[in-house]
């Protein structure tokens, strides 16, 4: 022996993972501690020494609503399989009445309905978006404080076990899933902390690590609480989400508005184009969305209200057609944006069929025309 030692790095990680924690912090604003904590996660199983016997993770996630809990579920679906609904999810509020536990796991043979049930947790339903290289299942239990009894069993069961026997004796196997599970607990005391904060409404950039103590506090009491410690001692880790700040909302705004145009280029009605907001449309979006007890949820109904619905009166009044390029301001003074359209079908390429990556890019480069007709919204 006596071989030369060689100093490792465990701090070091993959590629992959790097790649993952990177897509999900682009996509999930201002809960770096939560995109980690799920990086770490995902690292341990690609090295394939995630612990037998066990799901992945069993994680608790808390905090203010419209924080991004749900969204870091999905948006860990997007990143994994590209799509935000690879996600089994269970709204435990529709499961408030302990036989409804039967619509989850099925019922057993012989019973009335037994054909009829078709249970939502299967190893089917799990494995559906599972490919060659990877086979990891996500499931989300939402609402977990509104769970009936019989369900609190299951979920007891699934935590410590990885197992669950369904309603035919078949069994479910959970040990390849990560179990994310969300709860309001103690939303309105959160919600009452961050408004109380008025670096939030106000915009001042300040420290906001007390006001993440006092919610860490609150949510983590408010958990220990409601929940048993049998429950509490199968959490891997409780989560809890930061209220999200000015800064943040505005990062929001740019990838909500980016997922707007995703969805206009993935309509099938054959009228993609691509719109483009004007700095003071921008401000007004986020005016009209920030709300300080609502989170981002807000700031999604005011780009529903002010975006989609006019845009889709605008499409189906044939105002926007294929290939045009609209942008949206909002003048001084006044209540909603307006819409123009600069030359029709500026994005379109004579002789060639529509490509939205390369509209996109024409628009975001200023190739297209440059003459403004205003389009009015049948919503005036
Ligand atoms: N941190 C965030 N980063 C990016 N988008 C966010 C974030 N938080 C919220 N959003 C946006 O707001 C929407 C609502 O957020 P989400 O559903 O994740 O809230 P939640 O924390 O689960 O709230 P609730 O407790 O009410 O269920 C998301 O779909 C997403 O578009
Ligand atoms: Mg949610």
């Amino acid at each position: 022996m006596g071989g030369m030692k060689l100093m490792l790095d465990p701090g070091r990680r993959s590629s992959e993972v790097e790649f993952f924690e990177e897509s999900l912090r682009r996509k999930v604003v201002g809960q770096d501690r939560a995109v980690r904590q799920l990086a770490r996660i995902y690292q341990v199983f690609r090295a394939g020494i995630s612990a037998p016997g066990h799901p992945l993770a069993n994680l608790l996630l808390l905090g203010p609503t419209g924080s991004g809990k749900t969204r870091l579920v999905e948006a860990a679906a997007e990143v994994l399989f590209g799509e935000e609904r690879a996600v089994l999810k269970i709204d435990c509020a529709e499961f408030q009445h302990s036989h409804e536990i039967s619509k989850l796991i099925g019922s057993p043979p012989g019973y009335l309905g037994h054909r009829e049930t078709h249970p939502l947790i299967t190893q089917e339903a799990l494995d559906q978006y599972h490919t060659d290289t990877l086979k990891v299942s996500l499931i989300l239990f939402d609402e977990i404080e509104k769970a009936s009894d019989a369900l609190w069993q299951l979920l007891l069961g699934i935590l410590d076990k990885a197992t669950l026997t369904l309603g035919d004796n078949q069994r479910v196997d959970l040990s390849r899933s990560m179990i994310f599970m969300t709860s309001n607990l103690g939303s309105q005391e959160m919600a009452n902390l961050v408004e109380g904060s008025l670096g939030f409404v106000s915009g001042v950039e300040r420290d906001n690590t007390d006001l993440d103590q006092k919610i860490y506090k609150t949510a983590s009491e408010a958990a220990r609480r409601k929940f048993s410690p049998e429950f509490m001692n199968r959490i891997d880790r409780v989560i809890v989400f930061r209220s999200l700040q000015r800064d943040h909302l505005e990062s929001i705004l740019e990838i909500e508005i980016e997922r707007i145009q995703e969805r206009i280029m993935k309509s099938t009605a054959g009228k993609q184009f691509v719109f483009q907001c004007t700095p003071a449309a921008r401000d007004f979006l986020l005016q009209e969305g920030t709300d300080a007890k609502y989170g981002a949820r807000h700031l999604k109904r005011a780009l529903e209200r002010h975006l989609v619905f006019p845009i889709s009166n605008l499409l189906s009044t044939d105002q926007i057609r294929l290939g045009d390029l609209i942008t949206v301001d909002v003048e001084p003074g006044n209540s909603k944006p307006v819409f123009f359209r600069e030359e029709r079908g500026a994005l379109l390429r004579p002789g060639t069929v529509f490509n939205p990556a390369r509209a996109l890019s024409a628009a975001s480069t200023g190739t297209a025309a440059r003459s403004l007709v205003p389009v009015h919204s049948a919503a005036d």
